[in-house]
C-alpha cells in the first residue's frame, strides 16, 4: 500500500485522476466497470476510459487504458458514456470532444469489442440536433421493445439543461426523436443522465444538473449534484412523464455522475464517482502526494419498494467480513483498529437518541430529535462539516468504512450519505450511545 488512505474495497486508479463510472455491463459472465481517467496527472487536462474488471463485483483487476483520445473527433477528450454486451460484442458508447480554435465540438461514437480487451472505433455519425449547444454529451444506451434507445446530456440554446433522446435499430445509424425531459430542474445543462424501469409503476430518470457561472462561464462542480426523478417513459409520445420531482440521489458530501446497468441475475446496480469537491479540495487531497486521486462508490443495487427508492448494498460484500464483534448494551465502546470495516445497528424500537462516534471521533452519527446528522472533519479546512437530513423513523444503520471513503445506508436504504473521509493518522475505534433494549449493534471487521 502506498499510503494511508489507499482504499481496499473502493476501485481507485493506480496513479493520475479518476472520474465518472463509464461503461458498466457484465459480458460474458465478467463485470466490466470502465471510468473516466487521466492517467498523466492528477488534474482533468487529460481524459481517456481505464478499466477495471471483476468476476464478483468486489476484488477488481486494472486493466489500464481502454479507449485512448487518439483520433481528430476524440482528440481533447474520450468523454463518457457508457456499454451494452449484444451479439456476442461489448459495444461502448460516448463522446468524443474536440476543440477547434478553442470551440467546443461533441461527437457520440462507438467502439466494440469482441474479447473484452480490443476495442475498435467504429464511426456513427450522431450530429448535435438542431436547437442544441455542443454541450452535448455521455450517452447512455438500452433496448426495449426490439429496439435501441439512447438519451444525451444535453443543453438547449436557450441555456436550459436537457435530456435528447435517439433510436436505433442496428447500434449504428441513430435518428434524433426530440427530448425526452427539459425543465428548470436542470439549470443549464443536464450531465450524465440514466433512464430505466424499476417496477410496472416506476420509471427513473436520473440526470446531473450543472449551473455555469455568469461571470468564468467555467463549471461551478458545486453547485451541481446527483438527482432522480420518478415518473414513465412514454415511448409513444417520447417523453418522461414526472409523477415524482427531481430529489438528490444521495444525502451525503461526495457522489456524482451515476450510472447503472443490470446484470446478469437482473439486478439494477449504480455506481457514482465519490466526489464533489471544490478544485481547492481535489488539490488538497492527501491521496495527490502518493500521484491519485479519487475512487468510486461501492456498486449498490436499486429497488422500488413502499412508493420508494432504495439503494442497497451488494450482498456481494458480505464475503469481506471476518471477526465479528456484537453489542448489545445502551451504550458501548468499539474496540478496533482496522480502517476497513463495516457497523450494523438494529434498533427494534425508535431511539429518542442514538449517536456513534466513528474513527477515534472523526466521524459522527447522530439522531435526535427527528433529525440525523452526520460528520466529517474537511482535509482542506480542517473544520467539521455537517449534513443533516429529517428523519421521524429509524430502524436500521449501515456503515462501510474503507480506509479514506464512508457510506452510511439508513432504513435498508431508503437514504444513503457517501463521503470522502481523510482522517491523518486516526484510530478506528468507536463509542456508541443510545441503543434501545432488544436492539443490537455488529461490528465485522474486514
Ligand atoms: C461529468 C463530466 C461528463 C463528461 C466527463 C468528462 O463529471 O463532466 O459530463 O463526459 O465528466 O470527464
Amino acid at each position: 500500500m502506498d499510503n494511508q488512505y489507499r482504499n481496499s474495497f473502493h476501485i481507485e486508479p493506480v496513479k493520475g485522476l479518476m472520474n465518472d463510472p463509464n461503461g458498466l455491463a457484465q459480458f460474458k459472465g465478467k463485470y466490466y466497470f470502465f471510468y473516466q481517467w487521466n492517467r498523466f496527472a492528477t488534474n482533468h487536462t487529460y481524459k481517456a476510459w481505464g478499466l477495471f474488471t471483476s468476476e464478483d463485483l468486489v476484488h477488481w483487476q486494472d486493466q489500464g487504458a481502454a479507449l485512448l483520445p487518439d483520433q481528430a473527433d476524440d482528440k481533447d477528450g474520450v468523454y463518457s458514456g457508457s456499454a451494452v454486451a449484444a451479439n456476442d460484442k461489448l459495444y461502448l458508447f460516448y463522446t468524443g470532444n474536440s476543440r477547434i480554435q478553442g470551440k467546443r465540438q461533441s461527437h457520440q461514437k462507438m467502439a466494440w469489442s469482441t474479447d473484452g480487451q480490443t476495442f475498435i472505433k467504429q464511426d456513427m455519425a450522431v450530429c448535435t440536433p438542431t436547437g442544441l449547444t455542443e454541450n452535448h454529451r455521455d450517452p447512455k444506451v438500452w433496448q426495449h421493445a426490439g429496439k435501441w434507445w439512447m438519451v444525451t446530456g444535453a443543453q438547449t440554446e436557450t441555456d436550459g439543461g436537457a435530456v435528447a433522446l435517439f433510436e436505433s435499430t442496428d447500434l449504428k445509424r441513430w435518428r434524433y426523436q426530440g427530448i425526452l425531459y427539459a425543465g428548470s430542474d436542470l439549470d443549464q445543462m443536464c450531465e450524465c443522465p440514466d433512464v430505466f424501469s424499476l417496477s410496472p409503476e416506476a420509471d427513473i430518470l436520473t440526470v446531473c444538473p450543472q449551473k455555469r457561472t455568469a461571470a468564468s462561464g467555467t463549471d461551478t462542480a458545486i453547485s451541481s449534484f446527483a438527482g432522480y426523478l420518478v415518473g414513465k417513459i412514454d415511448y409513444q409520445q417520447k417523453k418522461f412523464i414526472v409523477k415524482q420531482e427531481l430529489a438528490k440521489l444521495d444525502l451525503g458530501f461526495d457522489f456524482y455522475a451515476p450510472q447503472t446497468f443490470v446484470d446478469d441475475h437482473g439486478r439494477r446496480i449504480m455506481t457514482a464517482w465519490m466526489s464533489r469537491m471544490t478544485a481547492a479540495e481535489e488539490q488538497a487531497c492527501p491521496t495527490i502526494a502518493a500521484g491519485y486521486v479519487h475512487c468510486l462508490t461501492m456498486p449498490r443495487e436499486l429497488k422500488w419498494q413502499h412508493q420508494q427508492l432504495y439503494q442497497q448494498p451488494l450482498v456481494d460484500y458480505q464475503q469481506l467480513r471476518e471477526a465479528r464483534q456484537t453489542y448489545i448494551a445502551k451504550s458501548g465502546h468499539l474496540e478496533n483498529d482496522s480502517p476497513a470495516y463495516e457497523v450494523i445497528v438494529k434498533f427494534k424500537a425508535i431511539p429518542e437518541t442514538f449517536s456513534l462516534a466513528l474513527n477515534g471521533g472523526a466521524n459522527r452519527i447522530n439522531f435526535d430529535k427527528g433529525q440525523l446528522a452526520i460528520s466529517r472533519i474537511n482535509w482542506a479546512s480542517g473544520k467539521q462539516e455537517i449534513k443533516k437530513i429529517p428523519l421521524t423513523s429509524l430502524d436500521k444503520l449501515q456503515i462501510f468504512n474503507d480506509h479514506s471513503t464512508m457510506e452510511i445506508f439508513i432504513n435498508d436504504g431508503q437514504s444513503v450519505f457517501s463521503m470522502r473521509t481523510f482522517n491523518d493518522g486516526c484510530k478506528h475505534d468507536g463509542n456508541y450511545q443510545g441503543l434501545p433494549s432488544a436492539g443490537k449493534l455488529t461490528f465485522y471487521h474486514y
